[in-house]
């Protein structure tokens, strides 16, 4: 009971009408109460013209263009000073710009090149995809929010380099609704690639609402903002292999049963690939999703295995293995970056037209899942051997039973899908693939200067 009193007396202190203020509260207003009628009409009128400016002059204006998304007030606190002015407008248009082209506005017909928006572009293969792009000529712009899920500096390094080919990062989060909106305003993307995630299986244990935030309401947030844009994009996406979850049959086939997902991360990728069917079936969206098996690289991400153990097998510090049920081995399809981002340059160049217009679809449109891996899966245990001898550094190891956090024993891709559909073909094993890490990683934190390059 006594636990409601506070409450009990706070309600006491509402006024049911105006004039019911208590005076030692509100004195002038109290004193309000006994003046004559005309100062009472006074100060209704001031509250009324107060009113009024609050809500013509302070509210945002509410029109939009109907073949525009309504612009959800909610999420108006996600813009940030990082976007908008001339000068940024001008970054925008030039990063999209088609080599030998212009950028592309609504009503043109391209020809050639593409014009791709690249979400999650200041991350691991955002960024590598997006300089392959560029490489070749077709316009790319870049989204990204920088998050702090590792290491900002890194995220940081890889716009630079970018920069340098001329691709331009727009600071922001794919769930910012009036930015998004602005781009397509501004920019007649061909295509979406989207790789912007909260990415790692283990941290959802810590963060579950990172991976609603950006796995599931920032992809209905991007998939809203193609739906209504004219011409509507091909939207590309990165899913995982994660999403074969407990799966045992292997190698993994596109037409596995991929409904037991074994962590957060994987039941929001599987999300993502209803979703985005719903929007192909729905508004016609051109829509591809892209499996990918264990990404590992130059330029790649602090937060996998390969990643820390080449950090810690340096530093002399004791790595931990896991290992399976009867000390069985923890395998992975390790894929090389360079494969990864031809398959999404196939799966890119291969699409067909979005078929909707206005929101609204007008005919069928192309919906495509694909595994991309590398059909040989490496044992942890292996890894480690590969890393010590390119290190030339024993690493201390500590053998462990794999908790249960979400991690999977084994993966394993057939890619004959996207080898027939999109002329995927990985080339690089993994010792050739470590060997050019750990050339990038000694070389790029061989200095305070962080002086890696493409
Ligand atoms: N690397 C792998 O082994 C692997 C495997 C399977 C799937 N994937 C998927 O591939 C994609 C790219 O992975 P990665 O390894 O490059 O990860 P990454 O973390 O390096 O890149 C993701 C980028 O997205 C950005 N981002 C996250 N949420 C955002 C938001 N709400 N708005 C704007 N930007 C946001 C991050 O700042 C980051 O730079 C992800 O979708 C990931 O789930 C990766």
């Amino acid at each position: 009971m006594s636990q409601h009193m506070p409450n009990a007396y706070a309600a006491d202190d509402i006024p049911s009408t105006p004039g019911k203020f208590k005076s030692e509260k509100l004195p002038y207003i109290h004193r309000l109460r006994w003046y004559s009628p005309l100062s009472k009409l006074t100060f209704w009128s001031f509250l009324l013209l107060f009113l009024i400016f609050f809500f013509v002059i302070a509210s945002p204006p509410t029109s939009s263009p109907s073949s525009s998304p309504p612009l959800d007030s909610s999420r108006r606190s996600l813009r940030t000073a990082a976007w908008g002015g001339l000068e940024w407008e001008r970054r925008v248009r030039l990063s999209a710009r088609i080599r030998g082209g212009t950028t592309p506005h609504r009503n043109n017909n391209l020809r050639n090149g593409l014009c791709v928006l690249v979400t999650g572009a200041a991350g691991f293969v955002g960024a590598h995809a997006s300089m392959a792009l560029k490489r070749r000529g077709d316009g790319v712009l870049g989204l990204d929010n920088f998050n702090d899920y590792y290491d900002q500096s890194l995220k940081r390094a890889r716009q630079s380099q970018l920069e340098r080919v001329g691709v331009f990062i727009v600071e922001g989060d794919i769930n910012d609704s009036t930015l998004l909106q602005k781009l397509f305003d501004m920019v007649a993307f061909t295509h979406v690639m989207h790789f912007a995630a909260q990415a790692g299986v283990r941290y959802a244990m810590n963060n579950p609402d990172s991976y609603v935030h950006s796995n599931i309401a920032g992809l209905v947030s991007l998939l809203e903002a193609c739906k209504f844009a004219n011409p509507q994009p091909a939207f590309v996406w990165a899913s995982s292999s994660s999403v074969y979850g407990l799966n045992s049959k292997v190698p993994f086939s596109e037409r596995d049963r991929t409904d037991q997902p074994a962590s957060l991360y994987a039941a929001t990728k599987k999300a993502g690939e209803e979703i985005t069917h719903s929007y192909n079936h729905i508004y016609g969206l051109s829509i591809t999703g892209l499996r990918f098996f264990t990404v590992y690289g130059p330029w790649g991400r602090p937060d996998m295995a390969y990643f820390f153990f080449t950090k810690d097998i340096l530093k002399g510090k004791q790595i931990t293995i896991f290992e399976g049920p009867n000390h069985g081995t923890v395998a992975r399809d390790f894929t090389y970056i360079d494969d990864i981002v031809k398959g999404c340059l196939g799966a890119l160049d291969t699409t067909k037209k979005s078929t909707g217009s206005g929101g609204k679809k007008k005919g069928p449109a192309q919906y495509r899942i694909f595994n991309l891996g590398n059909t040989s899966p490496v044992g942890v245990l292996e890894l480690v051997k590969v890393l010590e001898k390119l290190l030339k550094v024993k690493a201390n190891k500590k053998i462990l039973p794999m908790p249960r956090n979400g991690d999977v024993l084994y993966t394993h891709a057939n890619i004959t899908l996207a080898q027939r559909e999109i002329g995927y073909k990985p080339t690089t094993d993994l010792h050739t693939g470590l060997k050019k890490f750990v050339r990038w990683y000694l070389s790029y934190y061989s200095d305070a200067r962080k002086k890696g390059s493409w």
